[in-house]
């Protein structure tokens, strides 16, 4: 079958038009619709307000459309969703939020970001925490990643960290598992165990129903795979994890006031956790993006291209001399890491963005990192392939 002309569907971005982009797990570009909405929102504030009873009702409303569509993404019901900045805001309210006491031990994977990894020391020194990692690492091939998490599993184990999908390799996580297996682990106290997951690469990338993979903490963003402005992101947290979780960030828009304003309780949903004024017209601009990947086609259809693209990608660096992939599998999502026998990944990633061709270096491990979005050309990926071939 013919590959689908996506020429009309790319003009959408502007910065497709002069670039050959591999770096969605960076950032997504945004659409012309989705800086319009932002745009056509502030331009609104501006003439009603900015600040009345009328633009603060609109705000509202814009808000809870947002969390609403950002639910159904994620398959769980609208007031478990808490709007956020980024990922690591959202990572450092489910961190600083629980009961933490002298002792208690964190379970993190070797996998997970340098921004989540600096939270987690300096939260442990705060609280004279043990942190524990699970290497899994050199496991993702073949290996039990299960096992790796369970066997450090103790009765003071309070937090496991993971990533549903691993920034630096591309592996998918297998997280209803994890979590079953956290959530069933006896502890001391008969506390449950309650996972944190870093989605900063599977929302907008993944079909997702987090309800049934019963997550408890799972932060996200919408400026990469969503496609969205940077600066705005979001947390989920289960009804059932939300007893446990005190927020810390604490303003306005996170609590009840009786009639002369003072406060008298949290929020009874998601909305405890956020904190004040924000840049609200990104919101307009997070809905239009997902909008805009709906016309597309459904979140399994869009994964389906963006694994078929990926499969291409993997395949064509296999025949590759000196190039070899992290995964040793047709690859399951949008990024595929490689590595070159004679490593210079900085000088291949800075010479391939002279040629207009946007990669990353990732440095544990030591590789570089293409992304796929299901909108990225067979062509494209070709002729990523000769670029890096062409490299000496
Ligand atoms: C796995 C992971 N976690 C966290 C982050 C940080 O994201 P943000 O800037 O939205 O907090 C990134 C960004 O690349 C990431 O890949």
């Amino acid at each position: 079958m013919p590959a689908p002309d996506l020429t009309p569907f790319r003009a959408q971005f502007p910065a497709l038009a002069n670039k050959t982009y591999f770096n969605y797990g960076g950032q997504g570009p945004l659409a012309e619709r989705a800086l319009e909405a932002i745009c056509s929102i502030e331009r609104q504030i501006q003439i009603d307000g900015p600040f009345n009873g009328k633009v603060n009702a609109a705000l509202q409303l814009n808000s809870s459309a947002t969390r609403r569509m950002i639910a159904n993404l994620l398959g769980v019901p609208d007031n478990t969703i808490s709007l956020t900045e980024d990922v690591t805001v959202g990572c450092n309210i489910a961190l600083w939020g629980l009961a933490w006491q002298a002792g208690d031990q964190i379970v993190m994977t070797d996998c997970e970001h340098p921004g989540v990894i600096a939270a987690v020391m300096e939260l442990a020194r705060r609280f004279d925490l043990t942190v524990t990692i699970a290497p899994i690492l050199d496991l993702l091939n073949d290996g039990d990643l299960v096992a790796a998490i369970v066997d450090r599993l103790t009765p003071r184990t309070r937090l496991v960290i993971v990533s549903h999908l691993l920034w630096n390799t591309g592996h998918v996580l297998p997280l209803a598992e994890i979590n079953h297996a956290c959530h069933h682990f006896p502890t001391d106290t008969g506390q449950t165990i309650r996972v944190m997951v870093d989605a900063a690469q599977s929302v907008g990338l993944l079909p997702l129903d987090l309800d049934v993979i019963d997550v408890d903490f799972y932060a996200f963003t919408g400026h990469k795979w969503l496609c969205g402005a940077a600066g705005v992101g979001g947390l989920y947290v289960s009804e059932a994890a939300r007893s446990d979780l005190a927020p810390t960030f604490i303003g306005w828009r996170g609590i009840e006031t009786d009639a002369i304003g003072n406060p008298t309780d949290w929020k009874p949903n998601g909305q405890r956790y956020e904190v004040a004024t924000s840049a609200y017209p990104l919101y307009a601009g997070l809905r239009e993006a997902i909008a805009i990947h709906e016309e597309w086609g459904t979140a399994s259809e869009r994964y389906t291209a963006i694994c078929d693209r990926a499969l291409r990608l993997w395949s064509g660096l296999q025949n590759l001399e000196g190039i070899e992939c992290y995964a040793s599998a047709p690859p399951r999502s949008g990024l595929v890491s490689f590595r070159r026998a004679e490593g210079q990944h900085q000088t291949l990633v800075h010479h391939l963005e002279t040629q207009g061709f946007m990669l990353r270096t990732i440095l544990y491990p030591d590789c570089v990192r293409a992304c796929v979005h299901y909108f990225t050309t067979e062509e494209e990926i070709d002729r990523l392939l000769r670029a890096i071939a062409d490299f000496s």
